[in-house]
């Protein structure tokens, strides 16, 4: 792996320095060199894909409750930290405008797949590059959804341990990568997925010792909240 191919994804866009999942944090994100930006996507009741990390709206704003709860009109008037709204992803692609890969974790699920490739299918038919685009979920059935509905749109398998069955459950998935605690980032998983074309993305990585091992461990980029740093 060279340097240069070690992919550095913004975490919810560059959430030390920004507010999380929110244009600014996508702005900043970019500024800051990361070759690709990772946020958070839930479904609100009304139908909308909105960039939140939580299913509710207590820790990044200044609202409460649930977001099942909330109306839209509600939702999109709170303060996301630093005037900055909750934003939709329709929004987020139009900030981004290609200047970043980008990452959807989609934290939704019970069909919320369906909504996210339609989304995701608009911006491609308007220039995105498909492969600009990774969709990724813990909830690896609704991720084979959204799979189905949109096979050409490359997935990631996000997993928060290291499987029984090493990266088969990527494999099984037709996943471009496993996305993996960095924590779990065991050499023989790293091994398994190579063996079958998967790469190996860890999160959330900010010390740049922590990027080097993993580097020399064979896995192929990490999530960061300090989209500026590097391994070398
Ligand atoms: O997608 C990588 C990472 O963001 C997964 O964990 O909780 O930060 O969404 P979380
Ligand atoms: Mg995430």
């Amino acid at each position: 792996m060279t340097a240069s191919s070690f992919r550095i994804f913004g975490h919810r866009g560059a959430r030390a320095h920004a507010p999380e999942n929110t244009l600014l944090g996508l702005e900043t994100g970019i500024r800051l060199g990361a070759d690709w930006l990772e946020f958070d996507v839930h479904q609100h009741p009304d139908g909308e894909l909105v960039l939140l990390h939580d299913a509710s709206v207590d820790r990044t704003t200044n609202g409460h409750g649930p977001l099942d709860e909330l109306g839209w009109a509600e939702l999109r008037a709170l303060d996301a930290g630093h005037g900055e709204r909750i934003p939709t992803l329709a929004e987020a692609l139009q900030c981004i405008d290609q200047r970043a890969g980008v990452n959807v974790e989609l934290k939704s699920f019970g069909g919320a797949g369906a909504a996210l490739a339609a989304e995701l299918q608009r911006a491609i038919d308007t220039g995105w590059p498909v492969e600009r685009f990774l969709v990724s979920s813990f909830h690896l059935p609704e991720l084979r959804e959204f799979k189905r509905l949109a096979p050409s749109i490359p997935i990631g398998a996000l997993v928060g341990g290291v499987p029984l069955d090493w990266a088969a459950c990527a494999v099984q998935l037709g996943a471009a990568s496993l996305n993996v605690d960095a924590e779990f980032a065991d050499a023989r998983l790293v091994a398994d997925a190579h063996a079958h074309g998967v790469r190996v993305y860890a999160y959330t990585v900010n010390d740049v010792p922590e990027m080097r091992r993993l580097q020399a461990l064979g896995v192929d980029g990490v999530f960061t909240d300090y989209p500026e740093r590097r391994p070398n």
